[in-house]
């Protein structure tokens, strides 16, 4: 069927602010939003007999599996590997029968990582998808398939994929935790109740945080080097803020673990480089803002992605501020997606590239 941009200008941003509408519609697949339970998972993927999970994808897809391993860790206790599919596929690593392998693709077509489910599937590991083509290669070849439900993703840049791919491993691993034991049936409910909560409040940041992002794109755009931050979920979430900020407007951006920082890009820091910080009032904020200290003491200029209470409690001076609300933890990196692909987006508009079609990138890359 024909997908049209409706009033937006780009399919990205029509994608951009889809996500409320389709994030609810996702997580209507794999949570009960009356009962605050999660629905029963597909039984050929047995949480609670794992000994680990093997998850492989590329791009943004893999950064989506990177936040999900922070979850299945912290809420299941499950041991995570991950890798990109096509380091994944050649590192021989020892796979055991009591390890699932789960692969991450909007596309479910992406050469290396079908060739790693291959890889596992022939390992003798039961194989589970999270894709958006319900009609895929590796969608065909899998054991389970966990729908992400976002709808025809045309944009190159992928926005609305990954905050579907968030939901659905935030579900997961709830539902992985509750086989497990390793989360309480109180807990279940709060978690859930959560991400209820998340369609609402990511309309709201959406209209609230718009005008904002514009106006500094348009000093962003003037920059050819920028530096994102994050610890914890949000480490993966700045290296998907640097990924879409160079895919669509061509400035070089790189996303680190804001504990990296002194190990090596504090050599960069100057006046030319802005430093992007991801960093909501979590159990890491002193940790990151002490990193934003030591940009500060070096002349850099920070934007500040915050909520309400980290914004309360840095002192700091900054380039911008950006304020969300205080939200629960699970929820945040899909909230805090938002200002990144904003700015990515505002960025590209005000730099006049092509930015449903960059150059030299192809939506779905079926060849090595
Ligand atoms: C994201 O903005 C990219 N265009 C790209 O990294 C993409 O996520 C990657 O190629 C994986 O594609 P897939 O999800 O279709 O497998």
């Amino acid at each position: 069927f024909i997908v049209d941009k409706g009033n937006h200008r780009h399919f990205m941003e029509k994608e951009i602010y889809e996500q409320p509408e389709v994030i609810s519609h996702a997580l209507s697949h794999y949570v009960d939003f009356h009962s605050h339970e999660v629905k029963p998972v597909d039984a050929a993927i047995d949480f609670k007999s794992l000994r680990g999970l093997a998850v492989s994808a590329c791009g943004t897809a893999y950064l989506s599996g990177l936040v999900g391993k922070y979850w299945f860790e912290r809420y299941a206790r499950l041991p995570v590997e991950i890798d990109v599919a096509s380091e994944f596929r050649y590192r021989e690593m020892p796979l055991s029968k009591d390890q699932a392998a789960l692969f991450i693709s909007q596309s479910g077509e992406t050469a290396d990582t079908l060739a790693s489910l291959r890889y596992c599937h022939e390992a003798g590991l039961k194989i589970g998808a999270i894709v958006n083509v319900k009609e895929s290669t590796i969608a065909r070849e899998a054991d389970a398939v966990f729908p992400i439900l976002a709808g025809p993703e045309i944009g190159v840049a992928s926005t609305k994929a990954f905050t579907c791919q968030l939901a659905v491993l935030a579900s997961l691993s709830i539902a992985a935790g509750k086989a497990r034991g390793t989360i309480s049936a109180e807990e279940e409910k709060q978690l859930v109740k959560n991400l209820a909560e998340m369609p609402r409040i990511m309309s709201q940041v959406l209209n609230a945080i718009q005008p904002q992002m514009e106006a500094l794109a348009r000093d962003l755009s003037k920059f050819k080097d920028v530096l994102y931050l994050g610890r914890g979920t949000s480490y993966p979430l700045a290296m998907e803020g640097a990924l879409k900020l160079k895919e669509i407007s061509y400035i070089h951006a790189e996303g680190y673990a804001a504990g990296e920082l002194k190990h090596g890009p504090i050599a960069l820091i100057d006046e030319n480089m802005p430093v992007i910080v991801i960093a909501p009032h979590d159990r890491f904020f002193d940790k990151t803002v002490s990193n934003m200290q030591e940009v500060a003491a070096r002349g850099g200029r920070i934007i500040f992605i915050t909520d309400e209470k980290g914004a309360a409690a840095s002192k700091l001076e900054t380039m911008a501020t950006i304020v969300l609300p205080n939200v629960a933890e699970i929820i945040s990196p899909m909230v805090f997606s938002l200002p990144i692909q904003l700015l990515a987006y505002h960025t590209a508009v005000f730099m006049g590239t092509d930015v449903d079609q960059p150059r030299n990138l192809a939506k779905s890359v079926t060849v090595e």
